[in-house]
């Protein structure tokens, strides 16, 4: 190849590895003896929304977790936003988690804090010195995005489960993060508050074009948001495509998840 044709080929390969956001090459993962994530292949790329499905315990909420170091993986190799996390110092990993935003399978708010706080309290921990208007217009930004702006001073012992979510939902997108990793958004909601839940993760990745991974058993919520869908089993990807490809999916066990 000439020099010419490799530099418009590494290009290329730049150019293709920028849309990929996430990335994981075998990897494992095992508590004691139980081998949770046994060799996952995985990418996940700019933009879209990326759904895992799996029945409880395969190790969802784990693959998630890898991504922002709350496990830590055994083998394998995970890059996110083109870098190799195993060759970055501390202070390169606290940067590159910076850009990360994690809504738990709790909502996990501040209780003791009132809604206006709980948004604050990311703000002032990330960017340290911020300006009271700033700060202000961005709480207020965050609360209209998830409809809850009249909640701005209530507590969250004061608020549905839903409007909770929704207050997790704000907490975590008041930083802007470049990624999103949802773990079962709308679980213990009812069908409609679940609906403006998916609604409003569309409205993120179409507004911020954030990429996002969403672990679901909400079938309604993975067919309206998901570009892709990937089901877990046994420590593996076990299944790949759109939500129209695995519903008409050759494989019976499959197709039980959208049945
Ligand atoms: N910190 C931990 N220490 C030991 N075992 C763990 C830990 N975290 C998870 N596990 C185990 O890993 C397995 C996968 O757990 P995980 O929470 O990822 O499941 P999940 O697919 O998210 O399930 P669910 O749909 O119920 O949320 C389970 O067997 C769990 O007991
Ligand atoms: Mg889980």
């Amino acid at each position: 190849m000439t020099t010419n044709a490799t530099s418009i080929k590494a290009e290329k390969e730049n150019k293709q590895n920028d849309l990929i956001v996430v990335r994981m090459e075998h990897l494992n993962k095992s508590f004691g003896n139980n081998h949770v994530l046994q060799d996952i292949n995985l990418v996940m790329n700019k933009g879209e929304n990326l759904v895992i499905l799996g029945k409880s315990g395969t190790g969802k909420s784990v693959l998630i977790k890898s991504i922002v170091g709350l496990v830590e993986i055994d083998e394998g190799k995970l890059f996110i936003l083109g870098q190799n996390i195993s060759q970055l110092n501390d202070n390169e990993l606290i940067e590159i988690r910076k850009k990360i935003g994690f809504l738990f399978q709790s909502a996990a708010l501040y209780d003791s804090m009132t809604v206006r706080e709980n948004l604050e309290f990311p703000l002032r921990r990330q960017l340290h010195t911020i300006p009271k208007d700033e700060m202000n217009s961005l709480v207020k930004e965050a609360l209209l995005n998830v409809g809850l702006a009249e909640t701005i001073d209530l507590w969250p012992s004061e608020l549905s489960g839903g409007m909770r979510k929704r207050l997790g939902l704000a907490r975590t997108l008041i930083l802007k993060p470049e990624i999103m990793l949802y773990d079962e958004p709308t679980t213990g909601l009812d069908p409609i508050t679940s609906k403006e839940i998916s609604h409003l993760i569309l409205e993120v990745q179409k507004k911020y074009n954030t990429s996002s991974i969403i672990i679901t058993h909400d079938i309604a919520c993975a067919k309206l948001i998901a570009n892709r869908i990937i089901v877990l089993k046994d420590g593996i990807c076990a299944a790949e495509g759109s939500y129209g490809d695995l519903k008409d999916s050759a494989d019976a066990w499959t197709r039980s998840f959208f049945e």
